[in-house]
């Protein structure tokens, strides 16, 4: 073999080396950078992160999957994508804490902040980029607002950060009805936990649900608390409190 061919089969070893570390990083953190562009998913669709302009629809999907007062409430916004998450996404849990320090710098903070700050929507688009399906996932707002109350802005930051990494909240998860069963509120679950697991942001990953949902939730891996049965937020955030919403079950994942 001449020294020229030598080169070249060197070169293209070196090549499909880094190609292989290439593919098993992307494996080790496969929510980034394929979140962004859209991974591909069940019924010819992609999920990937929401962008500000996919706001009503989201909203149109969420409203299905909750009564949750935050999101319902047209004065406040969805989140998409925060600062934080996106430097998480990008840089691992050092990159959250980053994100979410700089944020909570900037802001004057109230408990209501939360979502802002950590929370996350992420949809499933077809083929032509429409939303089909929505999950959005944040700090349990009203939770921090029971802790929090009557405390001062010093007193409330700590236990925001505390909050932000040990306990997430499924907002909400919704799929176009014609499109349901076809495994996409799946994919936009399994997402979701691929996004907390990357930013290191959750001990807890909990949402509330009726009866008729809980096999949903029990086949992705979920626990499913008794009908209004609390679960404890003690493991998640070193804080003993209950949550519960009357007249559902509580799903959660531990890390
Ligand atoms: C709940 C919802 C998001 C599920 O989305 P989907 O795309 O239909 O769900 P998938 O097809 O990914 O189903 C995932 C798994 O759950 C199962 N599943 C879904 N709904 C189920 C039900 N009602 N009963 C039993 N199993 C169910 C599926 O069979 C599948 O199991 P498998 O992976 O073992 O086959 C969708 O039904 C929806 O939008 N509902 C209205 C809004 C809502 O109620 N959201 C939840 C609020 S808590």
């Amino acid at each position: 073999m001449g020294k020229g061919s030598r080169n070249r089969a060197r070169r293209a070893a070196v090549s499909a080396r880094s190609a292989t570390v290439r593919a098993q990083r992307e494996l080790e953190h496969p929510a980034w950078p394929g979140l962004a562009q859209g991974i591909p998913g069940s019924a010819d669709t992609r999920v990937r992160l929401a962008r500000p302009e996919d706001e009503a629809a989201i909203r149109h999907y969420l409203v299905q999957a909750t009564e949750d007062q935050g999101i319902n409430d047209p004065t406040k916004a969805v989140p998409t994508v925060c600062p934080s998450i996106q430097a998480g996404l990008e840089r691992g849990q050092d990159g959250f804490l980053e994100g979410a320090a700089e944020q909570l710098h900037a802001y004057t903070i109230e408990p209501d902040d939360a979502h802002v700050l950590a929370g996350f929507s992420l949809v499933a688009v077809n083929d032509s980029d429409v939303v089909v399906g929505a999950i959005t996932v944040a700090p349990p707002w009203r939770y921090l607002e029971d802790i929090t109350r009557g405390l001062g802005p010093q007193e409330i930051k700590p236990l925001l950060i505390q909050t932000m990494l040990g306990l997430a909240k499924v907002i909400g998860v919704a799929v176009r009805d014609d499109l349901r069963g076809n495994g996409i509120g799946g994919d936009l679950v399994r997402a979701a936990l691929q996004v907390l697991n990357r930013c290191g942001t959750w001990r807890i990953v909990f949402g509330s649900c009726e009866s008729k949902r809980t096999e949903f939730y029990r086949r992705l891996g979920f626990n499913i608390s008794a009908l209004n049965d609390p679960i404890d937020t003690y493991l998640a955030i070193g804080i003993h409190g209950l949550i519960s919403t009357p007249g559902h079950h509580i799903f959660s994942l531990e890390r």
